[in-house]
């Protein structure tokens, strides 16, 4: 297993879902983890129902990342709590609660939600975390996209606003190669996880989304499996923690398809 003592990380999303997962597993390997969220109270109850044994090392901050504070407050309560700052997840992101099939449906405000959410986010936290880890030469960057970057036919399912969520997922994709180039010659790697369908707990969005379907619209996004032959949200947190490892030296500018 990765050993990450010593080191600190800013995980986003880490209220609910593959966010969560990833700051229990990053905490349980060893690390501080500092997580963000704009869903205070679930927020600030995983850091008391989290299954990790040293609750010191958890440090949320809650706020939303469409905030241009946000990245800010992220990247100085690590350095306030540990002095340092190794390892960024952005998880935060999602395609939002309203389903939108069609291109005339989707107004500028969603639009502008899910852009923010999800790209700008991603952009402004590893704005704000680069320096902190070029000037260790040491820093490993986890963004998330989903294999819907690459589109797909019918009906939106558990997807919300789909045609900005594309949009979204794709940027993060090329700002990603393009990142990871920028920044390797600082010991920094950049890689992906894009996750195929993962039915995450109960009470968090896409369980909840996908619970509300029909049993045909089940069906469809199954595709012939069984909910228990999905991922789980600990498989898509072992994928990160490797990624953010010592041993993932050498991995930089990869796009890792989790469950597509
Ligand atoms: N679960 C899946 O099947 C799946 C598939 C493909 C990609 N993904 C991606 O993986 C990541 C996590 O997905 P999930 O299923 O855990 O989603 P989720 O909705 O359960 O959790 C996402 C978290 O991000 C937070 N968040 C969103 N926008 C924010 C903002 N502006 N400011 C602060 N917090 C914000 C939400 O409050 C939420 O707690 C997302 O980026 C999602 O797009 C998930």
């Amino acid at each position: 297993m990765e050993d990450l003592s010593g080191r600190t990380a800013i995980v986003t999303g880490a209220a609910q879902g593959l966010g969560r997962a990833i700051a229990e597993r990053l905490l349980n390997l060893g690390a501080s983890v500092v997580g963000g969220d704009r869903l205070k109270e679930k927020l600030e109850n995983g850091a008391a129902t989290l299954n990790i044994t040293d609750r010191a090392k958890y440090h949320p901050v809650a706020g939303d990342l469409r905030s241009a504070m946000m990245p800010t407050m992220l990247v100085d309560r690590a350095i306030s709590e540990t002095g340092r700052l190794d390892i960024l997840v952005n998880c935060a992101g999602g395609s939002g609660d309203v389903g939108v099939q069609h291109i005339d449906e989707l107004t500028d405000e969603l639009w502008d939600q899910v852009i923010e959410s999800n790209l700008s986010a991603t952009f402004q936290c590893c704005r704000a975390a680069v320096p902190h880890m070029r000037a260790a030469g040491w820093g490993r960057i986890v963004n998330f996209s989903s294999s819907l970057a690459r589109g797909m036919r019918g009906p939106v399912g558990t997807v919300g606003a789909r045609l900005a969520y594309c949009a979204a997922k794709g940027g993060i994709e090329a700002l990603s190669r393009q990142l990871a180039f920028d920044v390797a010659a600082d010991g920094i790697t950049v890689n992906v996880i894009e996750p195929g369908f993962v039915l995450t707990e109960p009470g968090a969005r896409v369980r909840e989304r996908f619970e509300a379907l029909s049993a045909d619209e089940k069906q469809a996004i199954l595709a012939g499996r069984e909910p228990g032959d999905l991922p789980q949200p600990s498989d898509v947190a072992r994928v990160a923690a490797f990624l953010v490892s010592d041993e993932a030296a050498h991995l930089n500018g990869l796009l890792v398809p989790v469950g597509a």
